[in-house]
């Protein structure tokens, strides 16, 4: 069997865990561990160890592992864009994960940094740029176009056509109309219905 590359997780709160059980499904990655500022070293998330902080990041990123960061991102994504900028500064190798229960087209682009989750969709000729996550059971159809650092809920779905600017946060189970323009930065209420 070949050598899985390692991969260490930025980040160790909820979001982190169901990242978590993506990669292990995946199983193309063998986790390292999480850096969390916030979390002792050696502290158990799941049945994986908190490995250092952000300071870490600079002697990780010379055993060639890639990272992911795994902060989730209600409303605000600054502390991702901040994690990113430290990843990018470092020349960290950055990683996408697709679990193998979602549907992503083969016709479809995935941007690094970028998760889809479980039984979420990307139809074709969808581009997600850099740095997103497509939530559990969330959907992108056919020829929409999604920023860096968007976050598709649980369930929300962007219909056909849509070009979603980047930093969005789109609430559970949210719908996005087909042919609809979505500015930079928006919000989108969960549950909520957008023609
Ligand atoms: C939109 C949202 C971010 C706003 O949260 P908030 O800033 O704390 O705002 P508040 O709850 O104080 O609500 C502010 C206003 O927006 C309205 N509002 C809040 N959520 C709404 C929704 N889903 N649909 C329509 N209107 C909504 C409120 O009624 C309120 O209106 P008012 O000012 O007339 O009273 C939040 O309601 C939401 O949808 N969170 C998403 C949760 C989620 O999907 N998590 C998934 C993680 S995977």
């Amino acid at each position: 069997m070949s050598v899985r590359p390692e991969i260490v997780l930025v980040g160790g709160g909820g979001h982190c865990h169901s990242v978590l059980d993506v990669i292990e499904q995946e199983n193309r990655f063998k986790i390292k561990g999480i850096i969390d500022n916030n979390l002792p070293v050696n502290y158990n998330v799941l049945n994986y160890k908190i490995i250092g902080g952000d300071d870490d990041i600079v002697d990780l990123a010379k055993d060639q592992v890639y990272f992911l960061i795994t902060v989730g991102q209600i409303k605000s994504y600054s502390v991702r864009l901040k994690l990113a900028k430290l990843l990018q500064k470092h020349e960290c190798k950055i990683a996408s994960v697709v679990s193998p229960r979602a549907y992503v087209s083969q016709h479809a682009k995935i941007g690094r940094g970028t998760v889809v989750m479980h039984n979420a969709f990307v139809n074709a000729n969808v581009e997600i740029g850099d740095y997103c996550i497509i939530n559990t059971n969330a959907g992108i159809e056919h020829d929409s176009i999604i920023g860096d650092f968007c976050h598709v809920s649980t369930g929300a779905i962007v219909n056909g056509d849509c070009e979603v600017g980047d930093g969005c946060f789109f609430g559970s189970n949210s719908t996005i109309s087909n042919g609809k323009i979505v500015k930079t930065n928006s919000i989108i209420g969960a549950g909520s219905f957008h023609k």
